[in-house]
């Protein structure tokens, strides 16, 4: 298995191109399997979690290409099966996400339901109770979700929360269901906004992306579009945590700043500076920083999956940060690796107390989610002395050749296997 050495105390220096984001270029490589037709997909990360969609997405008969190092192409025109096996889903949640366009196009799926995860319980009740509203015959028969439907009908679906994925979900299956579908409390996430912006270039018909009231009228049948994945806000943000905590002068270019709200305001906070233009974010540190509470919570507030993150900057902080998780159960699993390098963190039920130290001390941590992984690369790039980060298989689901971009940077990391 891989591991990162890095030996801490550089200051981050240079320019870095943020990739597409993760969490846009998932549900909108499932939406390919809404038409017969070519879907043409451009600035698509180079991720594991990527490349096991793919293979997800073959099995079924999905034919895919790949032109560019950031271009997917996908035709799903011969599809011989509606089935997500368990040995894929359990690699990867959000497999979940061929569940609505399989059921919606082709009437029947068998998607392998996700067990928990290291950061939680992660249900998807409400998937299933949205695609039931909408008319769907659905069970859950030895571990798999079973569903049924000759057409799903519109119906007006209130989620008991903010789902991401649920969202996405019924968002994809609205689109080919006959008459009016209604999402209310929908997730407003940026990579929600971008699905819906795919699924119109598809030929859907929906308003409303952006709020938390989606309203979809269904058509016949969608046809093939060309997509631009919109940049991943959680790479640049991570980023943005490191040069705060490292101190030092970097530009992030291709990055989307209006997707990165919550996060800019609180690293201002901390006292980075901060400047933005449309596509670009400059971020300077010069001085120790000042530590930051935040609560995470649904966009537009802070999200959770920048928590470990700040978190991280926190422990280096002038100060004392309360932290609360709102969103997940068990998402402090950092804390204790954290800790084992210096760190001054106290944790009660879901809210984080970190007591600012002057200095972390390089130590061996063990990565046990993808951004509690990223938060141990931004303490050992601050922290005197080697770190080395283990089971970065995490790291490389979701960050595209972090090692390589930091190296731009100036840091001091390398891979060893
Ligand atoms: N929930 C339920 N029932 C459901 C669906 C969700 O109880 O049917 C609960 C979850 O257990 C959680 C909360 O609702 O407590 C919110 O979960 P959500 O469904 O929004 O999460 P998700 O869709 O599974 C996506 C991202 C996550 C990100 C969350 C929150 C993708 C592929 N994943 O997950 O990304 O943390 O939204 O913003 O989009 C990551 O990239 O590291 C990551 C974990």
């Amino acid at each position: 298995m891989d591991k990162l050495l890095i030996q801490g105390g550089r200051p981050l220096q240079g320019e870095v191109t943020i990739s597409g984001a993760k969490n846009a270029a998932l549900p909108i490589l499932c939406a390919a399997l809404l038409t017969a037709d070519a879907v043409e997909l451009d600035n698509v990360p180079a991720l594991r979690d990527i490349g096991t969609t793919l293979s997800l997405l073959e099995r079924m008969g999905v034919r895919t290409q790949r032109p560019g190092d950031e271009q997917v192409t996908l035709q799903a025109d011969h599809i011989h099966s509606q089935e997500a096996p368990y040995e894929l889903v359990k690699t990867m949640r959000a497999s979940i996400l061929v569940l609505g366009p399989l059921l919606a196009r082709f009437g029947r799926a068998r998607v392998s339901l996700p067990g928990g995860c290291a950061i939680g319980q992660r249900p998807v009740d409400q998937h299933i109770k949205g695609l039931a509203a909408m008319g769907a015959s659905i069970h859950i028969e030895h571990g798999f979700v079973v569903a049924e439907a000759p057409r799903l009908r519109g119906a007006n679906i209130l989620t008991d929360m903010v789902t991401v994925t649920g969202t996405e979900n019924l968002l994809m299956a609205a689109t080919l269901a006959e008459g009016r579908t209604v999402l209310e409390n929908a997730a407003c996430e940026p990579e929600v906004v971008d699905l819906a912006n795919m699924l119109i270039a598809m030929g859907a018909r929906i308003e409303g992306h952006g709020t938390d009231r989606i309203v979809i009228d269904g058509v016949g049948q969608l046809h093939g579009a060309r997509h631009h994945i919109v940049p991943d806000r959680i790479e640049a943000g991570t980023f943005l945590c490191a040069v705060a905590a490292t101190g030092g002068d970097i530009t992030l270019r291709r990055a989307a700043p209006d997707t990165l709200g919550a996060v800019l305001d609180k690293l201002r906070d901390t006292g980075l500076d901060i400047t933005t233009g449309p596509d670009w974010i400059r971020a300077r540190m010069h001085r120790r920083p000042q530590a930051t509470g935040f609560r995470t919570s649904e966009y537009p507030g802070f999200p959770t999956d920048m928590q470990a993150q700040l978190m991280a900057l926190n422990t280096l902080a002038e100060g004392t940060a309360v932290i609360t998780e709102n969103i997940f159960e068990n998402r402090f699993m950092h804390v204790q690796e954290l800790c084992r390098m210096g760190a001054d963190i106290e944790i009660d039920g879901h809210t984080a107390v970190v007591k600012g130290g002057e200095q972390l001390l390089g130590a061996t941590v063990m990565a046990t989610d993808l951004r509690a992984s990223a938060s141990l690369v931004i303490a050992g790039l601050a922290a005197q002395g080697q770190t080395t980060v283990e089971r970065i298989y995490h790291l490389d689901r979701g960050y595209e050749r972090m090692e390589r971009k930091l190296q731009a940077l100036g840091a001091d990391i390398q891979r060893i296997q």
